[in-house]
């Protein structure tokens, strides 16, 4: 008897041409429309699968796997995986795999656009002009920091802290950074930053960019103390997660002028955006567009193809995803699961 294909399913629509890579060795349902899902509907989604590519707005954990017997294999296309319980999956040898390395220059790019965008108060600079105040040429009107000379702080300096690091250079600023680990000598000197305690960085920054993975313990870690240790001149980016941001503390000190602007792209509650921010001037927001370059995107889903296909046995890297993240499912692999080698893991690294 001919053995079954995988069944696999794509969550949101991405690029066809690109997913239709899958059908060569897979039956794939693809989705038509932007969708968020409840836990019960991806429980149901998932129940038939082999696998599946998905992207960071699917929250699956034990209770999704659940009914999912022969899941073998979850494609994030993201490089963050907050979105998943990797403990969960791991047990229940389901391989997890991201978009790491693709996407850290588009991203880093938009860290400076924000640096730049908060701190010359270019969004507030275009509806001053829109709604039609721009009644006179003012010599102190708008007036904002300057990039260039500045220090620049990066929290987090994995593959996309140190590409903004690499973009100060030629600002002419001053890089320090904190990290969890501190980056080999030859690295600091190559992307010309300097490692300082996590306090130091947030009293020397004239501007602070987060760029660390969303875990419990960076949960709010930019709240109320951390806030009152920054200069009340200084601008913070945000293109990590929104939860590493208290975004109520967040907009009190921009409210009372105990920070002087704040550049994000994402949010603890997005789509949804608190209020308190939405009120502030010193504010620029983006709908968390990180990644969103033509280019990148594609190159994302590109790479979740290949992971998939890989993880599922299939392709050049058959059994050896290279953006594994959770190598141990391989021990806890169901019967027939398809990872068999070593693989590099890359999980802390954005
Ligand atoms: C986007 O936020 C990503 O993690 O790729």
């Amino acid at each position: 008897m001919a053995e079954s294909r995988p069944r696999v399913w794509v969550s949101q629509p991405l690029f066809d041409d690109l997913v239709d890579q899958l059908r060569a060795h897979c039956d794939v349902e693809t989705t038509q429309a932007v969708t968020t899902y409840t836990a019960e509907q991806l429980a149901q989604k998932l129940a038939p699968l082999d696998g599946a590519l998905i992207t960071l707005n699917e929250r699956i954990g034990a209770t999704e796997i659940a009914q999912a017997p022969r899941l073998r294999a979850l494609a994030n296309v993201a490089v963050g995986y907050n979105n998943l319980d990797i403990a969960a999956l791991s047990a229940a040898g389901v391989a997890v795999t991201n978009t790491p390395d693709v996407l850290t220059e588009t991203t880093a790019d938009l860290g400076f656009a924000l640096l730049m965008a908060t701190a010359r108060r270019i969004t507030e600079a275009e509806a001053f002009l829109r709604e039609g105040r721009w009644g006179k040429w003012s010599f102190t009107t708008l007036l904002g920091a300057d990039l260039h000379g500045s220090t620049l702080g990066i929290l987090g300096m994995g593959r996309i802290g140190q590409a903004i690091a690499r973009r100060a250079r030629g600002f002419g600023m001053r890089v320090l950074y904190h990290n969890r680990s501190r980056l080999a000598a030859e690295v600091e000197t190559d992307v010309g930053a300097s490692y300082v305690p996590f306090d130091d960085l947030l009293r020397s920054s004239d501007h602070l960019v987060l760029v660390l993975p969303y875990t419990p313990a960076s949960h709010h870690l930019i709240g109320a103390a951390a806030l009152a240790k920054m200069k009340s001149t200084a601008t913070l980016v945000n293109i990590a997660r929104g939860g590493i941001v208290d975004e109520l503390a967040l907009a009190d000190a921009l409210a009372h002028g105990r920070l002087a602007g704040a550049g994000l792209d994402v949010f603890e509650g997005e789509p949804t955006v608190r209020p308190e921010l939405l009120a502030l001037k010193n504010v620029v927001l983006t709908p968390h567009i990180g990644s969103a370059s033509l280019a990148t995107r594609r190159a994302m889903v590109q790479l979740a193809v290949h992971n998939l296909l890989a993880a599922l046995g299939f392709g050049p890297d058959a059994g050896n995803p290279p953006s594994l993240i959770n190598a141990d499912a391989r021990k806890a692999a169901k019967t027939g699961g398809a990872i068999v080698g070593a693989t590099t893991i890359t999980a802390t690294k954005r």
